[in-house]
């Protein structure tokens, strides 16, 4: 493997068809919105969480979300010799030093859109063997055969967990190593949900640049045809629920700790507090929208 560990910048151009989601509203979004994130995780955990008897407290979030985590790493089943584990959307590198920390000899890479994201997340990634790149994750740079696991959490569903996407995985894993997806879909497609969803549908994916959500099975079938030999489905939704019952009490916090301090509260912001609102909403419709984790293997 041959992987520079310093940021980068890729100006591959990509065409986008969508309003919602342009590079640019994703970038935008994510330079703005991204430091709003700590009064959701202290460890910036840009997710939701993963509820687990004994292991995780109902009323502790970072609990759920680094469980999240936790349960994303076990999936991924890496050796304890020397690894490399692409982080496809990685935020603050949240999870990557979640992963770095358990694992003595792992080395992580994770592509962001956000420069605010590569400046920042490369600061707190210090002591690791790790790098924050701004990069698409359509088309990296990274060699093809030559990671031992890559993971996307809630960051696949900013191009609607497209082909292109999944093909990209496909091509940086080596043979027999395991991409692993945590993220909400649609159980159906867009046409056919009912009223209710498909408005928080909308402006969930205005609200939080979001292409769209991939329909579950489609999702699971286009993998299959990629050429990912072992695909495995879990629907996760009762576990990530207590997660997302946090959002109308952090709302509200986020919103009188920024009056109390006097502090401008900027459209992203509001555009993420809207999105997360109608993340709740489409969470309560359960015949139409599910939270899956996805293993898949080369
Ligand atoms: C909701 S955040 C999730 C971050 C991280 N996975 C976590 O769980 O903490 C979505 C991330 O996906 C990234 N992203 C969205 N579209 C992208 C693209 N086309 N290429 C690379 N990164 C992208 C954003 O920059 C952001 O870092």
């Amino acid at each position: 493997m041959n992987i520079t560990l310093s940021p980068t910048t890729n100006t591959t151009h990509i065409d986008h068809k969508k309003i919602n989601a342009t590079s640019k509203e994703i970038k935008t979004f994510y330079d703005e919105a991204t430091e709003d994130y700590t009064f959701w995780s202290q460890d910036f955990n840009m997710h939701f969480g993963y509820f687990s008897f004994g292991k995780t407290n109902l009323f502790l979030r970072d609990t759920m979300l680094n469980e999240m985590n936790s349960q994303v790493l076990k999936r991924l089943e890496l050796s304890s010799s020397k690894q490399l584990v692409a982080d496809l959307g990685c935020g603050m590198g949240g999870t990557m030093r979640h992963f770095l920390h358990r694992h003595s000899l792992l080395c992580m890479i994770g592509v962001t859109l956000s420069d605010f994201q590569v400046a920042e997340g490369n600061k707190l990634l210090k002591k690791y063997p790790a790098v924050i790149v701004k990069e698409d994750f359509r088309n990296t740079s990274i060699e093809t055969n030559s990671v031992d696991g890559a993971i996307a959490i809630e960051s696949f569903c900013h191009t609607g967990h497209n082909i292109k996407t999944l093909k990209e995985a496909h091509r940086i894993l080596k043979p027999s190593k395991r991409l692993i997806i945590g993220d909400a879909f649609l159980k159906k497609s867009p046409d056919q949900l009912c009223f209710g969803s498909s408005y928080s549908y909308k402006k969930l994916c205005e609200k939080w640049s979001l292409e769209g959500l991939g329909v579950i099975q489609e999702v699971e079938e286009n993998l299959k045809k990629i050429g990912f030999s072992k695909v495995s489905v879990e629907d996760i939704s009762p576990r990530v629920a207590p997660s997302v019952f946090h959002v109308p009490f952090a709302i509200p916090l986020f919103l009188l700790k920024k009056i109390l301090k006097r502090e401008p509260i900027k459209k992203q912001s509001w555009d993420n507090l809207k999105a997360s609102f109608y993340a709740l909403t489409s969470g309560l419709h359960m015949k139409d929208f599910g939270y899956y984790l996805i293993t898949a293997e080369k």
